[in-house]
């Protein structure tokens, strides 16, 4: 790849508008090291990003009384793809936030619901030359992990119905209600089964259907749609024994498809078997539009010390080039030079393991070092 920029090509490259959204605690230095990244590629493929950077976040609602301010609407609205840091802060300062406003529930709740983002990619991957990180034996990675969650993300006890109040024994209670309806569950099963087929054509579908109502409406509806993809092999497991899979043989998994507070939880652990939720990128998907995460949570514990791992948030705009720009290449490219940081023995501290020889590398240098990897040609 070259860096050089032709003033004639200048017309053929594509351009694309990216709101860039930091958030929260050690968002602005992984965001950081996302944005070296692409402007690396911008100067390496026909392609012109403009990032245009809004507040989002509990940072947002001190500065404007909104977690998710009109005028970061706005940006994203017309922005091709959203990329979005972690959000929120210790316990002390969110207390200081009128609950419905907290970035959670007045910030990335709206989001989710505005853009209709209601397919969530979480991938789990660890070459097996990096077994190391995970807190499972090397017997039980055996040639590595990799396997996507797919979560439902706009549907169930996140979005049913919510109330509070004291009944008539003076008790306080909160009801809250897991909602799906066939609409929600096969839009999201269809998504999981294209993704399906286009790996290993094994789907583990997730649920809870000898107690929930829901999941039983569940295993119906990915029973149909799954009659569109004959080829697909359906395994059906109880959500409490897909946690104890996980330990135990996470190298059975390839898709699995879930409703939204079963990702939530599955896809924490999914990071643990890792070894680290900075592992854990992510990709929302609506029907006109997509934003990119980390899985993970703003961790203000270590924000401004430069040591937190950028991973999730650079291999979230990996994703971004693959699903909303078609630079399936160069998102490539970005996965291979961030393994190859780690094949070389660096890492940040999240990462660092007893008896593992890495060096540790603040985010920074890990941002550089992975575009460093991708002038290399991609690690
Ligand atoms: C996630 C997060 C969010 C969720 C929080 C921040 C609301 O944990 O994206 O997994 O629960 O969905
Ligand atoms: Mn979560």
């Amino acid at each position: 790849m070259s860096n050089k920029k032709s003033p004639r090509k200048e017309e053929a490259r594509k351009k694309y508008q990216i709101a860039i959204l930091a958030g929260d605690g050690v968002g602005g230095e992984i965001m950081r090291q996302a944005v070296k990244a692409l402007r690396f590629i911008e100067g390496a493929a026909p392609v012109s990003f403009e990032l245009v950077e809004a507040p989002f976040g509990a940072g947002a609602w001190f500065e404007t009384g909104k977690s998710f301010p009109a005028e970061t609407m706005e940006i994203c609205d017309r922005a091709d793809a959203i990329l979005k840091g972690p959000i929120g802060l210790g316990f002390e300062e969110t207390q200081k936030i009128p609950v419905e406003e907290r970035p959670e529930r007045g910030g990335l709740l709206p989001m989710r619901r505005r853009y209709d983002t209601y397919a969530n990619f979480r991938p789990a991957r660890l070459p097996g030359a990096l077994a190391h990180f995970s807190p499972l034996k090397p017997e039980v990675i055996g040639g590595g992990i990799d396997f996507v969650i797919i979560r439902e993300l706009v549907g169930g006890v996140y979005f049913g119905k919510k109330e509070t109040g004291v009944d008539a024994d003076g008790r306080r209670y909160a009801h809250e209600r897991l909602e799906y309806d066939e609409f929600q569950i096969a839009r999201i099963a269809r998504i999981a089964f294209e993704a399906a087929m286009k790996r290993k054509k094994i789907l583990h579908s997730i649920h809870k259907s000898n107690v929930l109502k829901s999941s039983v409406l569940w295993c119906e509806v990915v029973d149909e749609v799954g009659r569109d993809f004959p080829e697909v092999r359906v395994e059906n497991v109880l959500v409490d024994a897909a946690a104890t899979h996980l330990c135990i043989h996470p190298g059975m998994f390839d898709v699995m498809v879930m409703e939204n507070l079963f990702g939530d939880i599955l896809s924490d652990q999914a990071g643990g078997v890792l070894g680290s939720l900075g592992l854990m990128p992510s990709a929302c998907i609506g029907p006109e539009k997509a934003y990119y995460e980390p899985s993970h949570g703003s961790a203000p514990d270590i924000a401004g010390k430069n040591i937190a791992n950028p991973y999730s948030m650079i291999g979230s705009a990996a994703m971004m080039l693959e699903m909303s720009f078609g630079m399936r290449r160069e998102a490539e490219m970005l996965w291979r030079a961030m393994q190859s940081v780690f094949m070389d023995g660096y890492s940040t501290q999240d990462l660092s393991r007893p008896g593992a020889e890495m060096t540790m590398v603040s985010t920074d240098e890990f941002g550089d070092r992975v575009v460093a990897a991708l002038a290399n040609g991609g690690g």
